[in-house]
Formats: structure tokens, sequence, C-alpha cells
């Protein structure tokens, strides 16, 4: 059980999770000979649209026992057009019976890395098992009061102060331009460190698609590789 679990989260909606969970997991299977990227929402699955790939197999495949990866189970999963890629899908009428410390393992032992895009509506068991299990938590928000007080809320709960505890990075996506004074205005509120700023990408504006290039590309290939740096 080598493999990386990493989790994307943000306690507001229409931070990016799906949008940086999506172009991460892009990053590292290209560095790495098997990643998954796993949408755990069950409203929509925001991941496929980014792929521009519906998966066939639900977690609820990968949830049982007899899941054993071979090259035609691998096909089910992995995406066309990205070979080192598998797109994991979640079943809607199973959300709330899904138990993560089932498909954890056998993700740890299937891929080398999960990027798991996380839904924030509400803390249920699952994704309560995702923060408390993944490697690596990356905790979205953007420089504007409303995103980091529900940051700074979410950090000062039971489920936040665990993630801190456990590592988890601040990452702000939508960087633009600040004056100082407001800039050093935001740090303040979210009191924790800043891992990462993704700046704000104008071709990714209310467009659920990958972005091979620019500015925000190359954020989130900073971010990986720091995240494989760290040995995480
Ligand atoms: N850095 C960025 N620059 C521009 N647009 C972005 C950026 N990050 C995300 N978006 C866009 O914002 C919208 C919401 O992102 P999404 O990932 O669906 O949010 P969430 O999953 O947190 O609800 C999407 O259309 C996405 O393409
Ligand atoms: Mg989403």
């Amino acid at each position: 059980m080598t493999g990386k679990i990493i989790a994307v989260y943000s306690p507001k909606g229409g931070q990016g999770v799906s949008c940086v969970a999506s172009h991460l997991s892009l990053v590292l299977a290209k560095k790495s000979s098997n990643t998954a990227v796993m949408d755990l929402v069950a409203e929509c699955g925001t991941v496929a649209q980014f792929m521009q790939f519906t998966p066939r197999l639900h977690l609820g495949n990968l949830n049982t026992t007899d899941f054993h990866p071979n090259s035609s189970s691998l096909r089910q999963v992995a995406h066309p057009k990205q070979n080192n890629l598998s797109v994991l899908r979640y079943p809607e009428e199973r959300f709330e019976k899904v138990d993560a410390s089932k498909f954890i393992p056998v993700c740890r032992n299937y891929f080398d890395f999960t990027v798991i895009d996380l839904p924030r509506t509400k803390l249920i068991p699952v994704v309560c098992q995702v923060l408390a299990n993944a490697d690596v938590v990356l905790l979205l928000a953007e420089y504007h009061w409303t995103s980091l007080f529900t940051l700074r809320g979410f950090l000062e709960s039971e489920s936040g102060i665990m993630c801190l505890q456990r590592g988890a990075k601040v990452v702000i996506n939508r960087r633009e331009w600040l004056p100082a004074d407001v800039l050093l205005e935001c740090k303040k509120i979210v009191r924790e460190p800043v891992a990462a700023e993704l700046p704000l990408e104008g071709c990714l504006i209310g467009q659920n698609r990958l972005v091979e290039r620019g500015r925000f590309f190359a954020s989130v290939k900073k971010l990986a590789k720091s995240l494989l740096e760290k040995g995480q």
C-alpha cells in the first residue's frame, strides 16, 4: 500500500475544487504511471466535464473485495486520451452508504496517486473519513472575505483542526493582484501559511475544461512538484 491519496476540499462552493483536482490529476498522471481522479461530489460529475469523459466504473465497483485490477478493469476507468489517468465516478444512489475505509486501501494498492474531489455541502462520514485518511489535504479558498472567513470557520471546527494537525495545505485559487495591505489582511484571516497560489486563468472562467498551458497550469505543475518533492 504505497499510493498517495490527495484530497481537494473547500468549505465554500465554487472555489475551483473540481478544476484543481482535475488539473492536478492530469499533471500527476504525466509523472506517474498509474494515477486516478475520483469525483466524490454526488450531485454532478464536474470532474467528468473537465475530462470530457464520463467514466463507467462507479466507486461501488471499486469498493468490492473482488475488484482485482487488470487490463480489462483498467480500460473501464482509464481516460481515453490520457493513458495513465483513471477517472472514477461516484454512484449517486449509494452516496450515504459508501465507506471510505474500504475504497481508500484499494486506491492505495492500485494507484500511485488518487486525487479526490470532495463535496463541501455536508461533512458526511465519507468526507470526514477521506479528510482524516488522505496523505495530502489541499484546502481551497480565494482572497475575498466570504471565502476566507468560511475557510477560517472550517479551520476552527473539529474537522478543520484535525486536517491542520495532519498537515493540510491552504491553496489560494484565482489569485489576482492585490494591494499589499489588502493581501496582508487576507493572510491574517487565514492565519495559516499559504502553501500555493493559483492565478486567475481567463480561458477557464465559466469553462469546465482542461487548459494545459498558461499560468494556471504552470502553477498546478509547481504545486504537484512540491507535493512530490516532500515525498508526499
Ligand atoms: N484559476 C481559475 N481561473 C479561472 N477560472 C477558474 C479557476 N479555477 C476554477 N475556475 C472556474 O470556476 C468555475 C468553478 O470551478 P469548480 O472547479 O467547478 O468549483 P468547485 O468544484 O469548487 O465548485 C469553473 O468554471 C472553473 O473552470
Ligand atoms: Mg466541484
